[in-house]
């Protein structure tokens, strides 16, 4: 219901504000109230410009994370665990497609944001949009983003709540992890659930 919807909300909100000392370890495996749906379809660009959707990925695992290149900190050290997950993976990395979507499509060009994907790992997908797009497959999420300032000028910070969204190949949420999860913990966590279906 509204309510339970609203408490993940906050939640997300909550924990992205650092909120609660000691989260990150509890954050692994985060788990959602039942009820409530998160994911879903989406039409996005990617780095060549292409439309893709939701449905381009099906069948597949999907690792989603939403963030922005301009990202000073917390986006760079989630990526990496990302990558560094998918390295420790090994062979079954390749049944998981990891996807960063930029919550801040005004910067983060098809271009931009193909060259970022690159410092990571070459088989991230780096995805932008419209600003309808980007807050459409957001909203979908649950994802919570703002320019931190009003300022007009282009060194603008993007508050944003930071989760990595396991997608099981049917679209449906696997698993949820929050911010501060390991390398290790992340690939623990995907394996569990890939070895499982
Ligand atoms: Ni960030």
């Amino acid at each position: 219901g509204m309510l339970a919807v609203l408490a993940v909300v906050v939640g997300l909100v909550w924990v992205q504000r650092g909120g609660l000392s000691g989260f990150s370890t509890a954050a692994v495996g985060v788990s959602v109230p039942g009820g409530v749906s998160v994911g879903g379809p989406f039409t996005l660009v990617n780095a060549e410009g292409k439309t893709v959707t939701d449905a381009d990925f099906r069948g597949r695992f999907m690792l989603v994370y939403f963030g922005y290149t301009f990202c000073p900190d917390v986006c760079p050290t989630e990526l990496q665990t990302i990558a560094n997950a998918l390295d420790q993976l090994g062979k079954d990395a390749a049944r998981v497609t990891p996807l960063f979507i930029t919550i801040d499509p005004a910067r983060d060009t098809a271009k931009v944001i193909g060259e970022y994907t690159k410092l990571f790992s070459d088989k991230l997908v780096g995805l932008t949009g419209t600003p309808e797009q980007i807050a459409a497959v957001a909203k979908a999420y649950r994802v919570y983003y703002a320019k931190a300032s009003s300022s007009q000028s282009t060194a603008y910070l993007m508050d944003h709540s930071s989760f990595i969204y396991l997608m099981a190949p049917n679209g449906k949420l696997s698993a949820l992890f929050g911010q501060g999860t390991t390398a290790k913990q992340l690939a623990d966590g995907i394996r569990a659930k890939i070895g499982g279906t």
